[in-house]
């Protein structure tokens, strides 16, 4: 899971909504602040359960506001639908975060923005085949999954002996070290909002793997999460890190695209 460029805000179509309670012929046009406010929302499209649907809407917002606490990102705000997080670093100057459906406006923002060429990155709900036409020329670098679990259901791994594991915290998020034959051999963090938490950095260093390090890392930051209330905990899985999920009975909302303009 660095000074970027403002992308230009624009007005249009998208700044007009019907009423929700007003007379149909009604309409209104929201404030700046109201239009910026509503982020990372859509219909759920025909035949697609809506249950489904809103609980990947949720968990999106959740994960990327998660996401940004883990990594210190602090400059988030909405254009069009779409979460803009400026985080600075020299290779990714900014994140657009949006829906399959506010795709086309992502790569509007990242393609217009004065950013350095392949430091713009966009991260899309959906499938890479769905949604590589609305992202154009913006180069699709790989696929993550959005995975939840009910952090009541986790199951507590120790770690294996010889490894010992230290936590630390900030008021916002957990950090967890695996040490082990004098060098440190996985860790893990986990930002805790509320009731929502969210895995992060998550590695094993590849000396170590397959002993069971990470999903000890896991247990601990699970632990961790809800003694701080947080209930239910979101992630971005990596194709390797997904068999780790999977194994520890996360589920897949939806594929996430990950995606960047071009040098
Ligand atoms: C993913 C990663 C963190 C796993 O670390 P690890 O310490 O080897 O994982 P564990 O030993 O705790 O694995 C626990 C279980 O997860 C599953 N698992 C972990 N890695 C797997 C892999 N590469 N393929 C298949 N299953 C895997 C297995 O069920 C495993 O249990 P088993 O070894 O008894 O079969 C590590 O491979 C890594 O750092 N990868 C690169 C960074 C990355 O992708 N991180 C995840 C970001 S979301």
């Amino acid at each position: 899971m660095n000074s970027s460029m403002q992308p230009r805000a624009r007005s249009g179509p998208s700044a007009r909504s019907l009423s929700p309670v007003g007379p149909p012929w009604v309409l209104m046009v929201p404030s700046e602040s109201a239009r910026r406010r509503r982020c990372i929302r859509r219909k759920s499209l025909p035949g697609e359960p809506s249950s489904l649907f809103h609980r990947s809407m949720e968990a999106l917002t959740r994960w990327q506001r998660g996401w940004s606490a883990s990594r210190g990102w602090t400059d988030v705000q909405c254009i069009d639908d779409v979460t803009v997080v400026r985080v600075g670093e020299p290779q990714r100057r900014v994140e657009y975060v949006a829906t399959g459906q506010h795709a086309t406006a992502a790569a509007h923002l990242a393609l217009t923005d004065c950013n350095p060429p392949g430091t713009s990155w966009l991260t899309i709900t959906g499938p890479a085949d769905r949604v590589a036409a609305d992202l154009g020329p913006l180069e699709i670098v790989r696929t993550n999954w959005l995975m939840t679990v009910r952090l009541a259901d986790q199951v507590s791994y120790p770690v294996p002996p010889p490894y010992a594991l230290e936590l630390s915290a900030t008021p916002s998020v957990v950090e967890a070290q695996a040490y082990g034959y004098g060098e440190i051999a996985a860790t893990g963090r986990m930002a805790v909002l509320h009731t929502g938490a969210v895995a992060d950095m998550v590695q094993t260093d590849p000396a170590h793997r397959r002993r069971g390090l990470a999903r000890a890392v896991m247990t601990a930051l699970a632990l961790a999460a809800r003694r701080r209330s947080a209930t239910t905990a979101y992630l971005a899985a990596s194709a390797e890190g997904r068999h780790l999920y999977k194994s520890l009975g996360w589920t897949t909302l939806t594929p996430l695209v990950v995606a960047r303009t071009t040098g």
